[in-house]
Order: C-alpha cells, then sequence, then structure tokens
C-alpha cells in the first residue's frame, strides 16, 4: 500500500500538478521550523471538519452506497507489489540506492534539543510535569503546536488548556509524549507554507488519520488507547528518513529518481530505516517493534499482536477511505479484520460507517 501512495504522491494525487517531483518537506536541520501562524484550535468548541475532508469523506460515501468497506471492484486479500514492473536500469538504480540506505552511517533527521529534553524528563520514575513543561516552553513553536493539539478533538480535551503546566499533569506522561513525538514529526516532514499535495504533508495526514483510527479500534478490542494512537501516528516514520536520503542522493547525483524507484525502495526500506530513527530517538517499547515489522502478520501469541493488527488494519482503511491510494481489499475475509474480531454485524457496520466522521475530526 505504501508503495502505492508514494506512486500516487508523486504522480500527482488528483492530477494536481502542484506535486513536487522530488521528496519534499523535510527540514534540513534539528530546529524547529520558524515560527508558523498563531496557534489555532484555541475553542472549546469540537474541531471542525475542514472543506477538504467533508468533501472527501461525501465521496467516499457516494462512491460507494454499500459502504467504503464494501471493495468497489474484486476485493483483493494483498495490494501489488511496487517492485513489480521496475525496467531492468530501474532495478539498476534501486540496488544502488539500497546500498545508500544500508550506509551504517546514514544521516537520520534529528530529534531537536528542547523536544529531546522534556522526552528525557518523561522518562524519569517520578515525573516532574511542571519541569517537563518548563523545558518544553524554551521552545515557543513546540509550545504552541503542543497547546494547538492539546486543545484539538484529537485529544479530546475536557477544557481549553492555555499552559503547558497545565496541560501536562492532566495528559499524563503518554499523551505527552505522543504530543511531543507527533510534534516534532509534523515540523520535520512539513515545511512551512509547502502546499497540501507534497509528500511530507501526504505522508502526515496518513500519519494522522492513521492515528485516530488505531485509537479508535483500540478502544474496541481492548488496548490501551494513547499506545495505540502513537503507533498509528509513527508506523511509518521510516518515511522521513527516506525523504530525506533520496533527496540528498538526488542533489548530489543529479539522477532522477522515478516514482516507481521511490515506491520501490520505500516498500522496501521504510520499516527497516524507521526502526533506526525509532533507535536513535529513544521511542519508547514497544514502538521500535511495531515500527520495525508493521506489515508482516504477526504469529498468534506474539505479544505484540493486537497492536500490529491494529496498526494494519489502519492501513487497509486509510486505504479504503483514501488517505492513501485506494486498494479494493475484501474487507471482512482480511485476516488482520477478522484476527481483530469485526464479523458483519449490525453493530460493527455501524461504526465503520461512523469511522470517515470520527476520522476527519480527529485529524491534526
Ligand atoms: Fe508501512
Ligand atoms: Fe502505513
Amino acid at each position: 500500500m505504501l508503495g502505492g501512495w508514494l506512486k500516487r504522491v508523486f504522480s500527482g494525487n488528483s492530477g494536481n500538478s502542484a506535486v513536487s517531483e522530488r521528496p519534499e518537506g523535510v527540514a534540513t536541520g534539528p530546529a524547529l521550523p520558524s515560527a508558523p501562524t498563531a496557534p489555532d484550535g484555541y475553542s472549546d468548541a469540537p474541531t471542525p471538519i475542514s472543506s477538504s475532508d467533508q468533501t472527501q469523506i461525501e465521496q467516499a460515501m457516494q462512491s460507494n452506497s454499500a459502504g467504503w468497506w464494501t471493495p468497489r471492484e474484486e476485493g483483493v486479500l494483498t495490494p501489488g507489489s511496487a517492485t513489480q514492473g521496475l525496467r531492468a536500469i530501474d532495478a539498476d538504480l534501486y540496488g544502488e540506492l539500497g546500498k545508500v540506505l544500508d550506509e551504517p552511517d546514514i544521516e537520520l533527521p534529528q530529534l531537536p534539543d528542547v523536544a529531546q529534553n522534556v522526552l528525557r524528563l518523561l522518562e524519569k520514575r517520578d515525573v516532574n510535569f511542571v519541569e517537563a513543561a518548563k523545558a518544553a516552553e524554551r521552545d515557543p513553536v513546540l509550545t504552541a503546536e503542543i497547546l494547538r493539539v492539546v486543545n484539538s478533538a484529537a485529544f479530546r480535551a475536557l477544557q481549553r488548556v492555555q499552559r503547558l503546566q497545565q496541560a501536562f499533569p492532566r495528559l499524563g506522561v503518554r499523551r505527552v509524549r505522543a504530543i511531543v513525538v507527533s510534534a516534532t514529526m509534523k515540523s520535520i516532514v512539513i515545511r512551512p507554507g509547502s502546499g497540501s499535495q507534497t509528500v511530507g504533508t501526504q505522508l502526515w495526514r496518513c500519519a494522522s488519520a492513521s492515528a485516530a483510527i488505531c485509537s479508535e479500534t483500540a478502544q474496541r478490542v481492548g488496548v490501551p488507547e494513547d499506545d495505540a494512537y502513537l503507533a498509528g501516528l509513527l508506523h511509518d516514520i521510516g518515511m522521513m528518513v527516506l525523504l530525506r536520503v533520496l533527496h540528498d542522493y538526488q542533489t548530489k547525483t543529479g539522477k532522477k529518481l522515478t516514482r516507481p524507484i521511490f515506491a520501490a525502495v520505500a516498500e522496501r526500506w521504510h520499516e527497516h530505516l524507521g526502526l533506526r530513527l525509532a533507535e536513535a530517538w529513544h521511542l519508547p517499547d514497544p514502538l521500535p517493534d511495531l515500527v520495525a515489522s508493521h506489515h508482516k502478520l504477526p504469529a498468534p501469541g506474539d505479544p505484540l499482536e493486537k497492536q500490529k493488527l491494529i496498526v494494519m488494519f489502519s492501513d487497509v482503511v486509510c486505504s479504503m477511505l483514501e488517505y492513501s491510494p485506494y486498494v479494493p481489499y475484501d474487507f471482512f475475509n482480511l485476516p488482520c479484520v477478522q484476527r481483530l474480531g469485526f464479523r458483519e454485524s449490525p453493530e460493527t457496520l455501524e461504526w465503520l460507517e461512523s469511522l470517515p466522521t470520527t476520522i476527519a475530526r480527529r485529524l491534526l
């Protein structure tokens, strides 16, 4: 699916010519981008659904009156592989890129100092939220982003929060960590002022939708919601590394990297690179494991079985709702759907029907 996603992003989603021909949206340094517009979302009202999200929901509903989970064409159990159909010359380049990506000293996106410090403080046994909040407040952009997210529907704040020192103890360690990492990730994949069709923006939107799906699904299958949220948000974190490395390679060598090459490289490398980044950023367990192997069905009894199935399920939902390229999955026959216990019952169908709106409301 990821291969298809990249293919569409690089080939111009919805025919939009604003799509970049090369990886974009990767910051070149560890610092957060210069101040964005004033923090929005400072409202007690639920986050409104943007008009583009509304359109997407309506299109998804209209294009399939039988329900978005019903495949529009013959249902499949696995998406096609992005490496199929690579021409011989591309295969050579693919091999060359593989060597670059396998370098032990590959440059990984850095966690900004402030975020690093906050995450370190949150790792302590007796977390001092005042100290952690003060550390975060050293970066006004990070602070604004945390407050925006805290006050958004994604984190379902009961009351408007204006200061991190109020917010942190209310949210708890796991949520604060999730917000700090997500704010950092967003700053890395999206350059200020970049359009809605850049690879980074698309990547962020997919990650954000996946986080909401994982969280909503976790509630139904008895998995901690916050952990699932973070897994959904970060499982494709390797894409950030990939975007940077391929961008640098293209700049350095002047070789044009075609869309199928990007897709094939992503399919092969993003889990491995994600693991390297998860380790470099000291992401807490079980994130490194989830990042490293989220496209393989877990063995029954795997301690992370449900979490992995939830992430796979989120990929399916993202695709069928077109947050990533559409794949006509044979939904109710998919192993991840069956193993999560979802059957075609009226109650499940009602939940599935409500998902597009819920996801759109929870997008970061
Ligand atoms: Fe993935
Ligand atoms: Fe994914």
